[in-house]
């Protein structure tokens, strides 16, 4: 459904009845009552009310802010990219501490603002506020903020919102520990008409003893496959040409539905979808990537030549403590299986320095797979302690110093390998799918090959959301400067 069929189901709607009990009509209910109240509220003001969803974080937060972003338009509130707006709404990570301090550090902030603007409300979602601790913080020390929702009730947002709207001074909180349900069919802004986000899972039951992830995201869940195929029709009947599909560990879709599918099957029946031209995925677990799966890559040109593939360590006594599954030898046996069936393809991957217990020679194994993989590029982190992950009481934490040292040599090799790595390609011809002018230089357009590298290159915006081929003339590290060529 495009935005335009919400319109009409919501116009139609009596707000002066009861409120559905049914999703998502309950929610398109809400949606009718927050816009009259925000057009009361607007009338008074005699301007329009704006706002603004600030997302920290990953692929998926970044969905669930279109989400957001597309019931709050809905509701009539404008769209601005500043933070003085009538409503903002931190979407929250907290995978890392310095995710956390950011939130609390830039609160203040908003509450200067605030205190300018009297119709001002703060909203806060996302990970950070399945945690308790969070919570209690903010009911004590942030009682200006209106409103918290956590990750299993993003659907729930225009309910939300229009009891906000309708209770200025209170302080709304409503956090579930599970997920009861997955709401979809609700409005969506996407930040990209010709590309998008596809969720096909949420949550994750793997427990890597240094992650929160599935504390705050719960209990793994599939979607139906048949609903999938039908949002990505959808999607390209609105001019989406590229999907990437969502889920903290794509390699176990499907394994938990009443008739179960394989992430490899479910991506040949997306393929067959006509007037959609690629289609990628994040992110796979190393454990889990089945040669099936490598397999249906090879085959298919629509699948994009890039998997991330998160090695977190190469130390085998690290990876088995953190509850990984897969060993140095079986990760780099991996590595070799997918090069053979695709012999072009981009890795990418996470990598964590500093995890309790690492010594020098488990991250010397760190930087052995680096060197030996030769990745296109590589997010590295700091170990962070988040509590209530069995990581976090281990005794042998590392001393930050070392930690420090041994992240800059990482990064290091990470870079150098990455630069020769992604340089293959120079004087090569490639598709790229035009994303934007670039942000630099006017007379510029930049775009992304299927392997993820991006490209800049002479050109205007009618180019935005185009595939096209483009020589690529020299690579600068991370990216390329090309021109493109005429194609008969
Ligand atoms: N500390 C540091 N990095 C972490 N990640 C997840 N949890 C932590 C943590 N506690 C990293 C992993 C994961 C990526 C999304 O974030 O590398 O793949
Ligand atoms: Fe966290 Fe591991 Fe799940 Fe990824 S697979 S979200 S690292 S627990």
């Amino acid at each position: 459904m495009n935005n335009q069929s919400y319109e009409q189901i919501i116009n139609s709607i009596d707000t002066r009845k009861p409120a559905p009990e049914n999703e998502p009509f309950r929610q398109y209910y809400f949606i009718e009552r927050a816009r009259r109240k925000l057009a009361e509220i607007s009338g008074k003001a005699g301007r329009p009310l704006t706002f603004n969803v600030v997302t920290f974080g990953c692929q998926m937060n970044a969905r669930d802010s279109e989400k957001l972003r597309g019931i709050l338009e809905e509701i009539g509130y404008r769209k601005v990219e500043t933070e003085d707006a009538d409503l903002v709404l931190y979407n929250t990570c907290t995978v890392r501490e310095n995710a956390n301090t950011r939130v609390y550090g830039r609160l203040g902030k908003l509450h200067s603002y605030k205190k300018k603007n009297p119709h001002m409300m703060i909203g806060l979602c996302g990970c950070m506020m399945q945690e308790d601790h969070v919570v209690t913080k903010l009911k004590e020390s942030y009682r200006f903020v209106n409103l918290i929702f956590g990750t299993h009730n993003i659907y729930k947002a225009a309910e939300l919102i229009s009891e906000a709207l309708d209770h200025p001074d209170r302080m709304i909180i409503d956090i579930r520990q599970s997920s009861d349900r997955m709401v979809e069919q609700l409005p969506v802004d996407r930040k990209y008409p010709f590309k998008s986000g596809v969720n096909i899972m949420y949550g994750c039951n793997n427990f890597c003893s240094y992650c929160i992830v599935p504390y705050v995201r719960g209990r793994e869940k599939s979607r139906e496959p048949i609903e999938i195929i039908q949002e990505i029709e959808g999607l390209v009947a609105d001019g989406v040409r590229e999907v990437m599909l969502l889920g903290q560990n794509v390699n176990s879709y499907g394994k938990t539905l009443e008739n179960p599918v394989s992430f490899a099957r479910l991506l040949e029946q997306v393929v067959q979808i006509d007037g959609l031209d690629r289609v990628r995925f994040m992110t796979s677990h190393p454990k889990d990537l089945s040669d099936e799966l490598i397999e249906v890559m090879a085959k298919y040109p629509k699948i994009c030549r890039h998997l991330h593939l998160p090695l977190q360590s190469g130390s085998t006594k690290i990876l088995k403590d953190m509850n990984r599954r897969y060993t140095k030898e079986s990760y780099l046996a991996l590595v070799d299986r997918i090069r053979a069936a695709i012999p072009d393809i981009s890795l990418t991957t996470d990598i964590i320095v500093g995890y309790p217990g690492e010594t020098e020679d488990d991250f010397l194994e760190t930087l052995d797979v680096v060197e030996k993989v030769r990745y296109d590029s590589a997010f590295t982190f700091i170990y962070s302690r988040r509590s209530g992950t069995p990581a976090a009481s281990m005794e042998d934490q590392i001393p930050e110093d070392v930690v420090k040292d041994r992240f800059d040599r990482l990064l290091a090799l990470v870079q150098k390998t990455g630069r020769e790595q992604t340089s293959r390609f120079t004087g090569q011809d490639k598709d790229v799918l035009v994303e934007q002018i670039n942000e630099q230089d006017e007379s510029l357009v930049t775009g992304r090959m299927d392997n993820n590298i991006v490209v800049h290159f002479p050109g205007d915006g009618s180019l935005i959301g185009q595939i096209v081929t483009v020589h690529l003339d020299e690579c600068h590290g991370f990216y390329y400067m090309g021109h493109r060529i005429e194609t008969v």
